[in-house]
């Protein structure tokens, strides 16, 4: 009997099983818990069970903190979710699997986007596993907010301010926010790119040049975030955006601005999208397309193998799961040859704005979500714009200055 019991424990032990995978991430909301739930499936349909470690915190800031204290006690998890130039940072650091066996099993060269190459690959090939690309200036509107109130979908700034306006005459939540440096930043983001269009938000945001800092533009969308500041009821501190997100869902609040994960989100409340809740690029920002990715680092480590970091890359990199997951996410997947057929009409028309802004240089990575400045400068630059918006003794020149001080040491 002994001898039986040992030979199914040595069976279930062979060389190519996979101990528990830990995954270290920030998919804490509805959505993103059931995006979660079928990575966990699709990997537990190859045998791989997922150990997943939460980090609360949309926007990953506080995962990215765990992650670097994790590095430095010699306590990786084995895989992390990431996104942009941190990406090729991690890999000079030199603890990171490749997976260019992967790569070269699925085709990437040829079928990922270039962008997605870009971001994915270095000297020593593909780095991560990209999984997905959200789209960041979407305005959420509540269909049946705007209709009580008699209003249509804004299309400009000073539109948008009149909705606003007689939203909060009747009482509703003008605009959900979540209060939290990151989602405030994003907000500003969609400003100066509505102010100045995309090639001057890159000067000013990715590229942090002086005078594009130090200008009107810039001036006017710190403006606009303190209406926004005025307009918008005291919240609970520090709400995160799923919070906000279930404002809208129920009816209480009118505008949601924010990346579509939030679609992530209405898809699993079940709410009908874009019936009851349409998706509308951010007021002046039609053609320009704000991006963020997630990505996958497959961490080195003496219980984590090449081997075993191939395996898990193999069963994530599989096209048919990237559709899925995206279509739960509320994203679109990171390579070209998905049919997006199925998905919601908010990501159809996601992919086609994506498509036509990358053929003519409009679509922008986000410098608030990660995908522009090292995590020093970002959180250090989020956080003065959330100052500047929380308190109204904080001057538009105050926080201009910062940032420029915050971009000379960079
Ligand atoms: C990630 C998304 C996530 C969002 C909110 C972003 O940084 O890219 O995957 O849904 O944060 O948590």
């Amino acid at each position: 009997m002994r001898k039986i019991a040992l030979a199914v424990i040595l069976a279930s032990l062979s060389a190519n099983s996979v101990a528990d995978v830990e995954f270290l991430h920030w998919w804490t909301s509805k959505g993103e818990k059931k995006a979660l739930d079928a990575l966990e499936q699709q990997l537990l349909a190859h045998d791989i069970p997922l150990l997943p470690s939460p980090i609360l915190g949309g926007g990953g800031d506080s995962a990215m903190t765990v992650l670097q204290a994790r590095a430095l006690a010699g306590n990786t998890p084995d895989i992390a979710q990431i996104e942009g130039p941190s990406i090729k940072a991690w890999d000079e650091v030199g603890i990171v699997h490749t997976i260019n066996q992967t790569a070269t099993e699925q085709g990437w060269d040829d079928n990922l986007y270039p962008l997605t190459i870009n971001i994915n690959k270095t000297d020593n090939g593909y780095v991560a596993l990209p999984i997905t690309l959200h789209r960041l200036n979407w305005m959420w509107v509540n269909h049946d907010v705007l209709e009580k109130l008699e209003l249509s979908v804004p299309k400009t700034w000073p539109e948008m301010f009149q909705a606003m306006e007689t939203a909060k005459q009747n009482n509703v939540v003008p605009l959900a926010v979540g209060e939290q440096a990151w989602q405030v930043a994003l907000l500003f983001e969609s400003l100066v790119i509505a102010n100045g269009g995309v090639d001057f938000y890159y000067k000013a945001l990715v590229e942090l040049q002086r005078d594009h800092i130090d200008s009107d533009q810039m001036r006017l969308a710190l403006r606009q975030l303190r209406k926004i500041a005025n307009l918008v009821p005291a919240q609970q501190p520090n709400q995160n955006w799923d919070t906000a997100t279930q404002a809208l869902i129920d009816d209480q609040a009118l505008f949601q601005l924010g990346g579509d994960w939030i679609l992530g989100d209405l898809l699993a409340s079940d709410v009908s999208v874009p019936q009851k809740i349409g998706c509308y690029p951010a007021p002046q920002s039609h053609n320009a397309f704000l991006y963020n990715m997630d990505s996958f680092l497959f961490m080195a480590a003496s219980d984590f193998t090449q081997q075993q970091a191939t395996q898990v890359a193999n069963a994530l990199a599989d096209k048919k799961f990237q559709a899925r997951f995206n279509q739960i996410k509320g994203s679109i997947p990171v390579r070209t040859d998905i049919d997006l057929q199925d998905f919601n009409p908010c990501q159809i028309q996601s992919h086609q704005d994506f498509v036509q802004a990358t053929e003519k240089g409009l679509a922008v990575p986000s410098m608030t979500d990660s995908m522009a400045v090292n995590p020093v400068a970002q959180q250090a630059i989020n956080s003065e714009i959330f100052r500047y918006y929380r308190s109204s003794e904080v001057t538009e020149d105050e926080v201009l200055k910062r940032i420029i001080s915050i971009a000379k040491s960079t």
